[in-house]
């Protein structure tokens, strides 16, 4: 297996570097203490044509590869891991469903404004009952002869006070519970549609994660994505590729962290000489950057199976798991051997280890990983 990157995805990833060491990390500290997200930076994001990355020119993306976005927001999330998220749920989880099972019309009207970033999407699934249990979804859509009724809670909604565009999983025939479960996209500026409690998170405090509520809210049946009854499965079908955006983030966040720890071990002296000169650190810095490069080859093997029309459900679930385990082991090492100013703000680590423990959580545990991945082989 070859990763040697191409130069169009080589000029991706410096362009995405510089736009992250400038104009996030200017801010990113303040952002974090403030749980403020950088609206504007994200517009840039847009404009520069990294939230359309991998998506066909006619729909208003860039033609780009799958393994170019995942460097973009690799490096994104090496600085500011909150705008990583919120890409990666714009990107993989909104768009990459539009893109899977939207039919023309859906793909013309609510796609190329997100892709340019001047609109965000959101992904509604989770519920306060339905977490890794998915399928437990209460909200419905009930069809009154002319449209859908939808009513119902959803919670932890990563961009959800940001979203011009919902993708909503709910029950159209609640007997038939997964089976009867549909997936629609829902406009923000509907009538009925709300925003509730906005979380107050650990980390990833720049990314706006809040519930969205549903009161009878009129959606037409031309906004149904893919068919009636087959939500679940354009859910877990989507949720694959968000996974490798969340793999991304992981492995952003862990490389972030290698990087600060690497340059102060070389800088900072203690006991007269370099703390690299110390052999359990140095140690400690092989084992991590052994752990970085494993973790990498799995995520750029699931991006490049993805792009390559190969089946990557289980390649996803792996790369999520060992990227996020990554970026967890990475960052708390990292506070580690930084000591005292480890744990201070300005050396930006302690937020990402921070940053780093909802990647083990979020877009399916990595429990559920394990679920996802033994149950394939065992089905096989
Ligand atoms: N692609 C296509 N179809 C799939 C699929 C996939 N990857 N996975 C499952 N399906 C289909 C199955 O084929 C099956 O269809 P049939 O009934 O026709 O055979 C159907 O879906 C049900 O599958 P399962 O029996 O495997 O379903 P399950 O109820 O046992 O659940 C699960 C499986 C893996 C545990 C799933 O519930 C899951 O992934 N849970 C985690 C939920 C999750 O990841 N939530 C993330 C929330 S979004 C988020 O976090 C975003 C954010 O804000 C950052």
């Amino acid at each position: 297996m070859n990763f040697e990157l191409t130069p169009q995805q080589k000029a991706v990833q410096q362009s995405a570097r510089q736009f992250a060491q400038t104009v996030l990390q200017e801010t990113v500290l303040e952002d974090d203490a403030a749980g403020r997200f950088p609206e504007e930076a994200y517009k840039k994001m847009g404009e520069m044509g990294f939230v359309g990355l991998p998506f066909p020119k006619e729909y208003g993306g860039q033609g780009g590869d799958y393994l170019s976005y995942v460097l973009a927001l690799e490096e994104i999330s090496k600085i500011n891991s909150s705008v990583g998220i919120a890409y990666s749920v714009c990107t993989s989880l909104y768009s990459g469903a539009l893109i899977n099972d939207g039919n023309e019309e859906q793909k013309k009207k609510y796609l190329p404004e997100v892709l340019s970033g001047k609109k965000m999407g959101s992904f509604c699934l989770t519920e306060p009952d339905a977490g890794s249990d998915a399928a437990g979804c209460k909200t419905t859509a009930i069809w009154n002869g002319k449209e859908y009724i939808l009513n119902g809670l959803k919670c932890f909604i990563t961009n959800g006070p940001l979203a011009d565009y919902y993708m909503v999983v709910a029950l159209t025939n609640p007997e038939l519970k997964t089976k009867g479960l549909t997936a629609f996209i829902v406009e923000r500026e509907w009538e009925g549609v709300s925003i509730g409690k906005i979380e107050d998170k650990c980390g990833i405090r720049c990314a706006q994660v809040s519930e969205v509520i549903f009161d009878n809210v009129r959606v037409p049946k031309e906004n149904m994505l893919g068919e009636e009854g087959k939500g679940f499965a354009v859910a877990m079908k989507d949720l694959d590729g968000g996974r490798i955006g969340v793999a991304a983030q992981g492995l952003g966040i862990a490389k972030g962290a290698y990087d600060i720890a690497f340059n102060y071990l070389k800088e900072r002296e203690q006991f007269g000489k370099p703390l690299y000169k110390n052999q359990y650190l140095a140690f400690k810095m092989a084992e991590l950057e052994t752990e970085i490069e494993m973790a990498q080859y799995m995520l750029y093997k699931a991006a490049t199976d993805k792009q390559e029309g190969k089946s990557y459900s289980v390649p996803a679930a792996k790369a999520k798991m060992v990227c996020t385990d990554a970026a967890m082991h990475v960052a708390t090492e990292a506070v580690q051997m930084l000591g005292g100013n480890g744990y201070m703000k300005e050396y930006h680590v302690e937020r990402m280890l921070r940053d780093a423990k909802i990647t083990q959580i979020y877009e399916g545990t990595n429990e559920i990983q394990k679920l996802v991945i033994s149950g394939n082989m065992f089905r096989k």
